[in-house]
């Protein structure tokens, strides 16, 4: 049995790895600031740590802005690292996503620096740490239909993905905290994906029709390469086989 403490506790995934951590018999503190604890301020760090073995940051900021997602995400894992050496954490686990990090891709959408500069940050940190990287989930077709939206109409990037079922991504992240870290030099990556390719805007359009009638979706053509298919994982990758269309069906 381990003590974990998860940031961003009441978000989707911090939620659902809560869960899956305390069903599988871990003692586990959900945080964030509905909690009193600030990852980038510091305010509350060091008392939620102080009684951890590991720390599982599920945090999230939804932004655009590059500069606005470099100083969240690469300054509250540079906040965290340093308060998890001081507290005596031996492991960290780092919700990341498949190829966030790379130069082709960081570079043309800000939110992805913002994660390339948190994995950066843990990686320099003094903790060890296991950047668990995953592919969009399943449920990222519910922001999808939210994020740019003028009446009914929602305007969808026309993006290659290969998604997976949140409760896979799940697993995945408590499979981590259980597996320790690495000894040896370096962070840890593990990657894990869905089954099948999909567009991102087929995916909208497809839970539109289930779930939100009414709601309209315009695919956008995406010119740029990096950005119409540089997030489909190469490499090792884990394969989770449960399908998108078994999960809007409600299976
Ligand atoms: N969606 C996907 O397909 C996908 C795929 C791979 C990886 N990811 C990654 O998964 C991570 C979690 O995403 P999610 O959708 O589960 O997030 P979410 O539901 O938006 O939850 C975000 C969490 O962060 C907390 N938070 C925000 N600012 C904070 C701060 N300054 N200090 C402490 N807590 C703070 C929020 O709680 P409070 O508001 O109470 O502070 C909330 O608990 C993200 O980093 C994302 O990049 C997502």
């Amino acid at each position: 049995m381990s003590r974990v403490v998860v940031l961003g506790g009441n978000g989707e995934m911090g939620g659902a790895v809560t869960d899956v951590l305390r069903g599988r018999g871990h003692d586990v503190l959900p945080v964030s600031r509905a909690t009193g604890v600030d990852a980038v301020t510091g305010a509350g760090l060091d008392g939620a740590l102080s009684r951890a073995d590991t720390v599982v940051d599920c945090l999230n900021h939804l932004t655009l802005s590059r500069r606005a997602a470099v100083s969240f995400f690469g300054g509250a894992a540079a906040r965290v690292a340093d308060a998890a050496g001081r507290t005596g954490v031996a492991h960290v686990v780092c919700l990341s996503i498949v190829n966030a990090a790379d130069d082709g891709v960081r570079r043309v959408m800000g939110y992805y620096e913002g994660k390339a500069a948190q994995e950066e940050a843990y990686t320099a940190g003094a903790v060890p740490v296991t950047l668990a990287r995953t592919t969009a989930w399943f449920s990222l077709a519910e922001t999808f239909l939210r994020q740019v939206r003028v009446g009914p109409v929602a305007f969808v990037p026309g993006m290659r993905l290969r998604p997976v079922h949140p409760a896979a991504a799940a697993a995945f992240l408590a499979d981590a905290v259980e597996a320790g870290p690495r000894t040896g030099h370096g962070a840890d990556v593990w990657q894990l994906a869905g089954p099948e390719e999909h567009d991102a805007a087929a995916m909208a359009r497809a839970l539109a029709g289930a779930r939100h009638p009414g709601v309209k979706v315009v695919r956008l053509p995406l010119p740029v390469a990096a950005l119409r298919e540089g997030l489909l994982p190469r490499g090792e990758v884990e394969v989770d086989d449960r399908r998108f269309a078994d999960w809007l069906a409600g299976a």
